[in-house]
């Protein structure tokens, strides 16, 4: 009987059932498989998959990307959620074309300087891109090491994770390293997943020890039950026909430089800021409340709506306020319970108009 190197095992098993044209394994370029791995962190294929194509549809290339403004890269990443790594993207940009003459560099030093960008997600683009040889490390490829070899640690456990890289470095062959991280990360989605592992299908079955043991569900350990903080925003939406009253967010949080409602802690501020623009309260309803998990918080959001009678009461202001026009909408970025909001309101539209139809 022949035994295999774990790297050959994952490397024809991709060769047979890994995938092949994802949309940035086409026409592979430093810059589409960069924009792609920024996307898929923290983000599943599937979703990352119609935001990447628009993305670059629009931004083919550095340079176009280079003469966008801010606003225009979060209008497309609007939804994707985690915004700072469309800023980080954009900031990038920058430096590439001040440092590296408009070329996403292939230096691995220089690529990890770039912000946003961490040893694996360094490692991922060049072999991903240039079948350098560079090892990566995401939360797939740690569960199936932390599975194969029987650690006792958590995925998020910082003091295994020098020892998971040097295990990683060991294994990831110099040679179709490429194919080998991708098989990794396609193992890690498809086989040996985060809940009922089809080790039956795995290549690693034979020397598994969760497998041996089979005991999949210990490995890697839990993390105790995050109690998630709640909190309360009241949103103001205040329209006018089918334009929407936004304001540019400032504050240094989650949704800096995202376009959002009138945000407040309670109603009464909710009210007192409404009587201040001096808009006519009479007439505002309460909305479904609905939640919104982010990774660290969960947010409950109370809109309120309040339809104007003149457009004229407030006034745009050196781009920190908007009116936006849901039938021919700005490009702007926008965070998706304001976008949960908007679908309500686009069905009414879409509706009115097959009546006058
Ligand atoms: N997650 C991060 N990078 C990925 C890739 N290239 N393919 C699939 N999942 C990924
Ligand atoms: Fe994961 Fe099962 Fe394969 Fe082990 S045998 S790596 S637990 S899928």
């Amino acid at each position: 009987m022949t035994t295999y190197f774990f790297s050959q095992l994952i490397i024809n098993w991709y060769h047979k059932y890994g995938r092949k044209d994802l949309p940035w394994q086409k026409n592979k370029t430093l810059y589409t498989v960069w924009i792609s791995e920024i996307m898929l962190q923290q983000t599943t294929v599937k979703y990352v998959i119609p935001y990447f194509k628009r993305f670059i549809l629009h931004f083919p290339n550095i340079r176009s990307l280079d003469k966008s403004k801010l606003d225009d890269v979060l209008y497309l990443w609007s939804g994707l959620g985690y915004y700072n790594r469309a800023k980080n993207i954009y900031k990038s940009v920058k430096i590439i074309r001040e440092k590296y003459n408009g070329k996403f560099p292939d230096q691995f030093l220089n690529v990890i300087k770039l912000p946003g960008i961490g040893r694996s997600t360094a490692g991922a683009i060049l072999s991903l891109s240039l079948n350098f040889f560079y090892p990566i490390l995401d939360g797939n490829v740690k569960r199936i090491l932390i599975r194969y070899y029987g650690i006792m640690s958590t995925v998020q456990d910082k003091k295994i994770e020098k020892k998971l890289w040097k295990i990683i470095e060991s294994i990831t062959p110099i040679y179709n390293t490429a194919q080998f991280n991708q098989g990794m990360m396609d193992l890690g989605a498809s086989i040996c997943t985060r809940i009922n592992p089809k080790c039956q299908y795995c290549p690693l079955n034979k020397k598994c020890i969760a497998q041996i043991q089979k005991a999949w569900d210990k490995y890697p350990l839990k993390n105790k039950k995050k109690i998630y903080p709640n909190k309360l925003f009241w949103f103001v939406v205040i329209k006018y026909k089918y334009n929407f009253w936004l304001q540019k967010n400032t504050q240094k949080n989650i949704w800096n430089n995202l376009f959002c409602f009138p945000q407040f802690n309670n109603e009464k501020k909710a009210l007192n800021w409404l009587q201040e623009k001096k808009i006519n309260i009479n007439t505002y309803q309460k909305m479904i409340s609905f939640s919104h998990k982010f990774s660290h918080l969960i947010l409950h959001i109370q809109p309120i709506i309040i339809e104007l009678t003149h457009i004229s009461q407030l006034h745009e202001e050196n781009q920190k306020n908007i009116w936006y026009n849901l039938k021919n909408p700005q490009h702007i970025g926008i965070p998706k319970p304001v976008q949960r909001i908007f679908e309500i309101f686009k069905k009414d539209i879409f509706k009115t108009r097959i009546i006058k139809l």
